[in-house]
C-alpha cells in the first residue's frame, strides 16, 4: 500500500549555459538565506546545532518500509510525507538483506514516489545484529569516554570489537558514588554496510544509523514524554522482530529484541488454511472486518489462530519481563505502550494485559506532530499509527545530532566516512532547480 503526496514540481530548462550560472548563483544564494534562517531559528529554540534540517526517517523493516518525513516549525513539529512500500515475502530474513536487488528496487521506487530522491536519510537495525547494554562506569566526559569506547565496550560484548560499530551515550551522568550510567549500543559491520549500501544504491544518502529500540523510544518521548517517576514498557512488535524497552525514570534500563513476530501468524494461516501469503497478510491485516462479515468456519478458523500466536508472543513477552523483574529493583511496571504492525490484532493486546496484569495502550507516533488532514487522509494515516512510530522517530534525527535535553537517545552507528561532509555539497551541476506547490492531497495505491 502506498501514500504518496501529488506534489507538482516545474522543473526550469535553461536555454545557454551563463543563464544556467546565473540561475544557480541565485538559488545557492537563496540556499545560505535559508541556512541562516535555519540556523536562527535553531537558537531560538534552545538548540546549539547550527543545522536543524530533519532527516528522512526510512524503516527498512521485514515485511515493509515506511517513511517518514518531518519539519520544523515555529510551533513544534510537521509531517510533510508518510508513506509504506511492502516487500517481497523473505526478501528480509533475521535482519539481513537475502534479496538484495528487491530491497533496493523497492527503496528506489519509495523514493522516487515521494519525490525524495538523494535525500540524506536515518535508518536503523534489530535483532540478533545488535547488542544495546547499559552500563556503570566511572564519571568522565563525553570526549574521554568517546576516546575509551571501543575498550569499554570490548568487555562487554561477545563479538571482535573488529566486526562491530560502537556508539555510546551517557545516560545519567551522576548516577552516585563516582560513577556514571552509559548507553552502549553495537551493530555487525557487515550487516551495516549491507543496509548502507543497499540505500546508497538506491539513490538515498545513509547518515544515521539507528536502532529500532531507541527509534520508538523518541517517538514515544516526542509524543508522550518518557514519565519521570514511572517505570514504562515500549514494546515494537514487527513482522519478525520484537523489540522490549523499559524506561524507568525516563531512561532506558532494560532492552531486548525477540526474533518473533506477525510473520508466525501469517505462516500460521498460510499452512492451516492452504492459503497463499497474499491471503494470509490479507486476513491478518484486514483482520475482524473482513473476515467477519461471512461468519463463516473461516472466521473461527482464523480467530483461533490469532489467539494461538497471541499466546506464543506474549508468553515470550513475558519471559523477557520476568527476566527484567527478576534483575532489577523497583521493577513494576506502569504501563505497556504498544507499536508495530502485529500488535494490533485484539486477542494479542487482550492475552498482554490478562497474563501480565498490566494496562497496554497503542501509542500513536503522531500525536504531537502537527498533520494537514487536506494533505493526508486522517482515517488512512490512523490505520498506519502502529507501523509508523520506528520512521517517526528516525524522522526527528538531524545530521550531527547529539542528545538535546530530555529523554531522547541519539544513536549513530554510522561509519564515520559515511557520517562524514563526504555528501554535503554534492556536484552543484547536479542540483535540481525546482519551485515546489504544496500538496493538497494524498492519493492511496496499491504496489
Ligand atoms: N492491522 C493489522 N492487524 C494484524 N497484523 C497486522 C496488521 N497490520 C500489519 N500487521 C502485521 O504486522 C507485521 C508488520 O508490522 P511492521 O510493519 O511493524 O513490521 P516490520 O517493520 O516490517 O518488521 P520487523 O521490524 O519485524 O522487521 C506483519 O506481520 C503484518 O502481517
Ligand atoms: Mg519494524
Amino acid at each position: 500500500m502506498t501514500v504518496f503526496p501529488k506534489k507538482y514540481q516545474f522543473c526550469l530548462t535553461f536555454q545557454s549555459f551563463p543563464t544556467f550560472l546565473t540561475f544557480q548563483t541565485f538559488a545557492l544564494t537563496l540556499s545560505t538565506k535559508y541556512v541562516q534562517i535555519n540556523s536562527l531559528k535553531a537558537k531560538a529554540l534552545g538548540g546549539t546545532v547550527m543545522s536543524r534540517k530533519l532527516l528522512l526517517g526510512l524503516d527498512i523493516g521485514s515485511s515493509s518500509i515506511k517513511l517518514c518525513q518531518l519539519a520544523e516549525t515555529g510551533t513544534g513539529l510537521k509531517l510533510v510525507k508518510f508513506d509504506q512500500c511492502m516487500l517481497p515475502p523473505k526478501a528480509i530474513v533475521d535482519g539481513a538483506l537475502i534479496d538484495y536487488r528487491a530491497v533496493v528496487e523497492k527503496l528506489r521506487e519509495t523514493a522516487r514516489l515521494n519525490k525524495c530522491e538523494g535525500a540524506q536519510c536515518a535508518i536503523s537495525m534489530s535483532g540478533h545484529n545488535v547488542i544495546v547494554k547499559q552500563i556503570s562506569i566511572p564519571e568522565m566526559t563525553q570526549k574521554e569516554l568517546e576516546e575509551s569506547m571501543q575498550w569499554e565496550a570490548e568487555q562487554y560484548i561477545p563479538f571482535d570489537i573488529k566486526d562491530v560499530n560502537v556508539d555510546v551515550q551517557i545516560l545519567n551522568p551522576k548516577a552516585g558514588y563516582g560513577q556514571m550510567k552509559v548507553l552502549f549500543v553495537v551493530a555487525k559491520k557487515d550487516t551495516i554496510n549491507d543496509y548502507i549500501h543497499a540505500v546508497q544504491e538506491a539513490g538515498l544518502r545513509p547518515v544515521v544509523v539507528d536502532i529500532d529500540t531507541l527509534a520508538v523510544q523518541n517517538a514515544f518521548d516526542l509524543n508522550y514524554g518518557c514519565p519521570p517517576n514511572e517505570v514504562v514498557a515500549l514494546i515494537n512488535v514487527g513482522a519478525s522482530c520484537i523489540n522490549i524497552n523499559v524506561i524507568s525514570n525516563g531512561i532506558t534500563t532494560f532492552t531486548r529484541d525477540i526474533s518473533n513476530g506477525g510473520l508466525l501468524m501469517t505462516e500460521e494461516t498460510m499452512k492451516q488454511l492452504n492459503v497463499s501469503w497474499e491471503e494470509a497478510m490479507h486476513y491478518q491485516i484486514a483482520g475482524d472486518d473482513t473476515v467477519s462479515d461471512s461468519g463463516t468456519e473461516l472466521f473461527r478458523e482464523v480467530r483461533k489462530l490469532e489467539e494461538r500466536v497471541s499466546e506464543i508472543l506474549v508468553t515470550e513477552i513475558q519471559r523477557s519481563l520476568d527476566f527484567f523483574a527478576a534483575t532489577t529493583i523497583n521493577a513494576d511496571i506502569a504501563r505497556i505502550y504498544l507499536s508495530g504492525g502485529a500488535s494490533q490484532p485484539s486477542a494479542f493486546i487482550r492475552a498482554l494485559e490478562r497474563r501480565l496484569k498490566i494496562p497496554v495502550e497503542i501509542i500513536n507516533p503522531f500525536k504531537n506532530i502537527s498533520v494537514d488532514p487536506s494533505a493526508f487522509n486522517p482515517d488512512l494515516l490512523r490505520t498506519m499509527e502502529p507501523i509508523a512510530a520506528v520512521a517517526v522517530g528516525l524522522a526527528r534525527r538531524f545530521k550531527g545530532d547529539t542528545r538535546i535535553g530530555g529523554n531522547d537517545v541519539r544513536i549513530n552507528l554510522c561509519p564515520s566516512d559515511t557520517k562524514s561532509s563526504r555528501y554535503s555539497l554534492g556536484n552543484p551541476f547536479k542540483l535540481p532547480i525546482s519551485v515546489r506547490i504544496p500538496f493538497t492531497k494524498r492519493v492511496l495505491t496499491l504496489s
